[in-house]
């Protein structure tokens, strides 16, 4: 078994397959104890390939039982193919056949939600990356393309609504209290995006009619009780089919498009043509048991899923090495629409924050990959933050390299020239150069090398010649496999502030081996792609301030030694709203830093003012201004998270970042007191909840602020939190007052929260979703003894390990949002991981592997807890039958 687990899939070994299949006939018996699939599939040698490929056919085929296989009309017998764990190999056939074979599943044991499985009271499927394998013997891999019709059969009482991709051709009755339904996808797909649902399910419709005037009918399927919950994903997949259409020309091409909400699913949301599946917390929502966030979360994964229909379905991607193609590209669109429905410098904040703190992590730890990556064990394991959300910054920089209206060009050449085929990210590029003309040889290292390149980066002010200088040097630390990078071309919007925080002009000194922009305008970019460059600026009068990455330019860690009053000047006057953010967040970085080495040093800890003098100015704009958008005050007051903490530190300090934040925390709400109860009582609003983007950001600045009042530790506070939460007309407002109280130790608090949890469950306890997150709520509980409510809050009866949301609202939110709690020096957090991994191991591979990454950055520990780490590590990899998802990343990490 070692071996098979321990397999390496390369890039280099790739392909083409040796046989097509042009039409796929599916039918499903479904019962309750198993299901018969019956396959019926014309093939023929790939002719690409022609002669010189396998003679063979080998098909994938995992935990099927296999009944008949029938070549050309000619029951085989079993000397004439052979079936191990992982195929069924026929030795020979002809140039073309058809192929029947009759395979046995059982649903209902199914237990790693991949394949065809049941959640509580509906049978659905999964199939990306490889689950199709479980469901028949197939060619399962993302380049055979073929047309499917599917027949399902099942008892008509329990599962009245059967759905599959396409549309539906032909329904009727059968004996037994039975039915059947046809459906037809008429375009070709790979197998990873055919679905299957059968249900007692109700429907939400209404209808889009699309840019040619044609009319698609929209449908989300729920249980009954889950109806009032679907107006939400209806209106933002409407506003997405209009946005593709606006912005990348991409009509809808079916008749139809279906939602379907299920409760027990592995990721997000998943693309099926024409079917798109959905972990019912990404699409079900109403304000009573919804946050903002969880809104705007559903907006942008309905947005998502709805716009892979071109990017990934009707071109998809030729192996999985070239997951980026679809998945980088799709998140690149989904932010940028998102970005148009709400505040774009927000979500600009938002994404970099996450990227910083999670994908740098990754790049920097046992698993790093490219966002194309070389080899893996386990292909679940690579739907990475880094192919995902890296890959869309490599996206964004080739759009801003390109401009707006080469990029369209770009992507409606791309669209069409490759429509029906499986291609790669290099397809991808060439069209990107093919349209512009500009040279992304360099650029291409973004897909080929992993690790974030770090700049360092000085400025040199000279007097006499009025030149300002910026030099910048570029590095990245070895990963996995690639010991020596090569310099990476990266694009640096910036722009240079005089001491009055004016934009001056720029005008750069070119010579030959540098480049930028020459117009003369006060912002422009920097090609910077050598290992080290300089870059002159000329008629620079007075000592100016640089501002290095406007919107985030590109995905690199930025080193410029600020003077913490360049970084306020910055607060006060840069206009680019990323860039602003940015250097509050390094204000805040140095403080804490500072504050962290005298904590170690067990001296008295004392704030730099400055910090208290920046928020202050925040909330006075807050109240003084009110056409300032809120959301970015909001995220102005924000100190950066522990996690990014720790992302920067050398060796994470758990317990001090902890204590300093929170010494920062409550240091800066005693100062302005006033000034939050200011804002907090200007943003308090009784009327009717509405979901725009100004009242979300109001919510947001009125919510920061009450966290910061929380920590005051006074009776006023604790009334104003319960008064929120008693009166909340959304669940935004209520479930805020409960967090504001999760990180403050005082009885007083401790008591208020437990009360104001049991009176939270006491209300939503019949409403799964919102039981979630008072589960998250409580694991989040940043407590050094938060353990024993983890292991309580796992007897409670509604829990369930083998429900991904809740092993990740109890067990991911204590190990990957709770330092503290985790982190305890006596192991106890590291076994208590390695116990449930070890228990998923056998229920859900793909959810095992994902909780364990906490345990894989041990190397950022002081050596007591690697240790520690180490042996959770090991005692997972002596488990027997390890699944290969959670091998893969145990014996990565432990190397
Ligand atoms: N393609 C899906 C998306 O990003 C991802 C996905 C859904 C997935 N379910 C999965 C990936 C299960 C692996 C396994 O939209
Ligand atoms: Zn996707």
């Amino acid at each position: 078994m070692k071996e098979a687990q321990g397999k390496t899939i390369y890039l280099k070994d790739y392909l083409p397959p040796s046989y097509v299949i042009d039409e796929t006939h599916l039918i499903f018996k479904l019962f309750e104890d198993k299901t018969l699939v019956r396959s019926r599939l014309l093939m023929r040698r790939n002719p690409a390939v022609g002669q010189q490929g396998l003679a063979e056919l080998v098909l994938n085929g995992r935990d099927l039982e296999l009944e008949k296989v029938i070549l050309d009309g000619e029951v085989l017998d079993s000397q004439h193919y052979t079936v191990s764990d992982d195929t069924l190999v026929i030795p020979t056939v002809p140039d073309s056949f058809i192929l029947e074979c009759e395979t046995t599943i059982k649903p209902q044991e199914n237990t790693s939600l991949e394949g065809l499985y049941k959640s509580r009271v509906m049978f659905c499927t999964q199939c990306e990356a490889e689950g199709f394998r479980k469901i028949t013997y197939y060619l399962d891999r993302p380049d055979v393309l073929s047309i499917f019709t599917t027949r399902i059969e099942a008892d008509k009482t329990l599962y009245p609504v059967l759905l599959s991709n396409g549309n539906n051709l032909a329904s009727g009755d059968l004996e037994d209290g039975r039915h059947f339904v046809t459906w037809e996808d008429p375009f070709r797909k790979a197998s990873y995006l055919f679905a299957l649902v059968a249900g007692k399910l109700k429907s939400v419709e209404d209808s889009y009619i699309t840019c040619s005037g044609r009319k698609i009918q929209l449908q989300i399927f729920v249980e009954e009780k889950d109806l009032d919950k679907c107006d939400f994903a209806i209106t933002s997949l409407k506003k997405a089919m209009k946005w593709d259409e606006d912005v990348y020309g991409r009509e809808y091409d079916l008749d139809i498009f279906m939602i379907v909400a299920v409760d027990d699913f592995n990721m997000g949301a998943m693309e099926n043509k024409g079917l798109n599946i959905f972990n019912s917390s990404c699409v079900l929502a109403n304000p009573d048991t919804s946050t903002d966030q969880a809104f705007q979360r559903i907006e942008a994964i309905v947005a998502h899923e709805y716009f892979h229909n071109w990017s990934g379905n009707r071109v998809t991607c030729r192996d999985w090495f070239q997951l980026s193609l679809k998945e980088g590209f799709t998140v690149y669109r989904d932010s940028e629409f998102s970005a148009d429905m709400g505040s774009r410098a927000v979500k600009r904040i938002e994404d970099v924050s996450f990227l910083r703190t999670v994908q740098f992590a990754e790049d920097n730890g046992p698993m790093a990959h490219s966002v194309r990556p070389e080899s893996y064990m386990e292909i679940s394991n690579f739907y990475t933050v880094t192919v995902y959300e890296k890959g869309a910054e490599v996206v964004r920089m080739q759009a801003n390299l390109l401009g707006p209206e080469k990029f369209r060009q770009a992507t409606d050449l791309y669209f069409q020239r490759f429509d029906g085929m499986a291609v790669t990210t290099e397809d991808f590029v060439q069209v990107m150069e093919e349209v512009s003309g500009l040279d992304l040889v360099q650029f291409r290292r973004w897909y080929s090398q992993a690790g974030t390149p770090r700049l360092d980066v000085s400025g040199k002010y000279d007097s006499q010649l009025n030149t300002f200088s910026l030099t910048i040097s570029q590095s990245c630390l070895p990963t996995p496999s690639q010991a020596v990078k090569d310099p990476f071309y990266i694009p640096l919007r910036m722009a240079l502030l005089d001491p009055q925080g004016k934009p001056i002009s720029l005008c750069l000194e070119l010579n030959e081996k540098e480049s930028g922009d020459n117009d003369v305008s006060d912002e422009l970019v920097l090609h910077f792609s050598e290992a080290e460059q300089t870059f002159v600026f000329k008629n620079v009068i007075e000592q100016p301030v640089p501002v290095l990455s406007r919107g985030f330019s590109a995905p690199v860690k930025l080193h410029y030694p600020y003077a913490r009053d360049e970084l306020m000047l910055l607060i006060q006057h840069e206009q680019d709203g990323f860039a602003r953010w940015e250097a509050s967040q390094q204000l805040a970085l140095q403080i804490l830093d500072e504050l962290l080495l005298l904590h170690q040093q067990g001296k008295a800890l004392a704030v730099d003012e400055r910090i208290t003098a920046a928020y202050a100015s925040v909330l006075e704009a807050a109240v003084s201004d009110s056409s300032l958008d809120k959301a970015m005050l909001s995220n102005l007051l924000l100190l950066p998270s522990e996690a990014y903490l720790a992302e920067l530190a050398e060796e994470v300090d758990v317990d001090g970042i902890h204590f300093v934040r929170e010494f920062l925390r409550r240091h800066l709400a005693a100062e302005l007191e006033t000034k939050l109860l200011t804002v907090y009582e200007d943003c308090r609003n009784t009327v009717p909840y509405l979901f725009s983007a100004e009242e979300i950001a109001r919510r947001s600045l009125q919510n920061t602020v009450l966290n910061y009042l929380a920590c005051l530790d006074k009776p006023e506070c604790w009334e104003l939190i319960e008064k929120q939460f008693k009166t909340a007309n959304n669940m935004t407002d209520s479930s805020a007052a409960i967090r504001a109280l999760v990180n403050n130790p005082s009885e007083q608090s401790k008591a208020l929260r437990d009360e104001l949890i049991a009176g939270f469950y006491e209300t939503w306890q019949h409403e799964n979703l919102v039981v979630d997150q008072w589960f998250s709520m409580q694991s989040a509980v940043s407590a050094p003894d938060n353990l024993g409510q983890i292991v309580s809050l796992m007897e409670h009866p509604a829990f369930d390990i083998r429900n991904p949301n809740k092993v990740r609202s109890v067990i991911g939110a204590f190990c990957h949002n709770n330092a503290v709690g985790f982190h305890q020096l006596d192991g106890s957090g590291y076994d208590f991981l390695a116990d449930q991994v070890i228990t998923l191991n056998t229920l859900n591979p793909q959810i095992a592997s994902r909780l364990l990454t906490p345990l894989t950055r041990w190397k950022k520990f002081s050596t007591q807890r690697q240790e520690i780490m180490k042996a959770a590590l090991n005692r997972i990899k002596e488990t027997p039958d390890l699944s290969r998802d959670v091998f893969e990343v145990v014996s990565k990490s432990l190397q």
